[in-house]
């Protein structure tokens, strides 16, 4: 993984070069310098590379700023070859105001303890911006309201969607299979509800605690999976890897039972009960994110929770099928963030 990142930073100097010869010079010539300085963005850019024209990303770098300054080095975030540790910083978005109001950097006027919109060179502009997009959104498919925080309204920042370096150029890239924004390639059947929500797919049981599936549209063969979730707990959830009908493959586990001992990430086979049982509980996170990650290859099942690999089980079942989030039981809610998928090729 570190010679591949290194490659690629290889890679993206020689179009840096290659960009001095097209457009002007001096500027680019100063980019490049900046690129080549060791606590620049380039290593970062590999895999976020919209960042590199985006405005808060942007403005910051000319300033010195770069994404280790905000989100802390993050060595293991990029060598984690799975993509499954997190940057050594992030914010929610109750933490953005306060982290940009860092005295050193945006300091608020008078006893405010946050910078606002009064604070601004030019506040007249920023509340005639205020009421051009309130209650709409801008393209960082952010609402912008009077407790906005700085980056509904700054830059697109948060809609980047970072692709995954492989080792040829040609290789499958992770597709997030949930925009964002609406249900679009999903199907819901079953009784459970079905909502997004501040960039969330949000599930419910149905009444009585009857459950439900929200479908893939499209059909998968061989293919690694990456599901970021939040639950309530209790909770029986779950990720079918390959339904089919009424013939249904895998179903990867978001439970807890501990009499059983069995935690989330075992997977449960139709009829036939656990077929890779997860024993440790620490895994999961109950109060924060958690992502699940698969690798479905043929009849061999690959799990891990946050990081940790679980197992590896072979379950006989349809070679392909859709993907489905599965929730069932009383007054529980699962948040789904992301869904990515990469297809694998056939290795012959
Ligand atoms: C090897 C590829 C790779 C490199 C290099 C990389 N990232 Fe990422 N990064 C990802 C992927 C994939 C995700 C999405 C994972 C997810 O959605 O949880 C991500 C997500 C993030 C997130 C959002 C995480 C979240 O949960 O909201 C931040 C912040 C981030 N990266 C910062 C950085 C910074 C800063 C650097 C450079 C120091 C960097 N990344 C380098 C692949 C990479
Ligand atoms: C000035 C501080 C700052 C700098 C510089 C910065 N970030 Fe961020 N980053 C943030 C904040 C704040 C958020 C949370 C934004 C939000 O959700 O409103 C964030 C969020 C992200 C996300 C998560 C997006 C999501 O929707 O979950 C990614 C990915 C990310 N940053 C990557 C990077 C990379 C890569 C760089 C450098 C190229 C970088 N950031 C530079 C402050 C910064
Ligand atoms: C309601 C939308 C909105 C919010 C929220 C907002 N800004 Fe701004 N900001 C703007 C607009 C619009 C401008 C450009 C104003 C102009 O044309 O001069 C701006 C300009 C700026 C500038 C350029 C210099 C200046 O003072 O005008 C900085 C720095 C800045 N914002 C930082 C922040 C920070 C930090 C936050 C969060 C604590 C924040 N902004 C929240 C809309 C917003």
């Amino acid at each position: 993984m570190r010679l591949n990142n290194r490659t690629n930073l290889y890679l993206a100097g020689g179009i840096l070069v290659f960009a001095a010869f097209v457009c002007v010079f001096t500027v680019c010539f100063a980019d490049e310098s900046q690129a080549e300085k060791p606590g620049g963005n380039n290593k970062c850019y590999v895999c976020h590379p919209d960042l590199k024209t985006e405005e808060l990303t942007t403005n910051h770098l000319d300033m010195d700023v770069t994404c280790d300054e905000c989100h802390g080095l993050s060595t293991e975030h990029m060598h984690d070859e799975m993509l499954m540790t997190k940057p050594d910083l992030l914010f929610g978005r109750a933490e953005v105001n306060k982290m940009c109001s860092n005295p050193s950097c945006h300091k608020p006027g008078g006893e405010r303890s946050v910078y606002g919109r009064q604070d601004h060179r030019n506040p007249v502009a920023v509340e005639d911006f205020l009421e051009k997009w309130r209650g709409r959104m801008r393209p960082n498919g952010r609402a912008v309201s009077r407790d906005s925080i700085c980056t509904d309204c700054h830059g697109t920042h948060n809609i980047t969607k970072p692709i995954n370096p492989s080792e040829d150029e040609q290789a499958a890239e992770w597709i997030a299979a949930f925009n964002g924004r609406d249900l679009a390639g999903w199907q819901p059947s079953g009784n459970a509800s079905w909502t997004v929500k501040r960039g969330r797919i949000i599930a419910r049981p149905g009444a009585n605690g009857k459950g439900g599936v929200l479908w893939t549209k499209a059909e998968y063969e061989d293919y690694l999976l990456a599901v970021t979730f939040q639950a309530t707990w209790p909770i029986h959830a779950g990720i079918w890897l390959r339904g089919a009908g009424s013939e249904q493959g895998p179903r990867i586990e978001i439970f807890e039972k501990p009499k059983a001992i069995a935690f989330t990430g075992s997977v449960c086979v139709p009829g036939k009960g656990l077929a890779l049982v997860n024993l440790r509980k620490d895994l999961v996170d109950r109060e924060g994110w958690n992502t699940l990650s698969v690798k479905v290859e043929g009849d061999r099942i690959q799990v891990w929770l946050n990081g940790k690999e679980i197992g590896v089980v072979w379950v006989s079942g349809p070679a392909k099928g859709k993907i489905g989030l599965y929730i069932e039981g009383q007054s529980a809610e699962l948040h789904v963030r992301e869904v990515q998928i990469q297809q694998l090729t056939k290795a012959e």
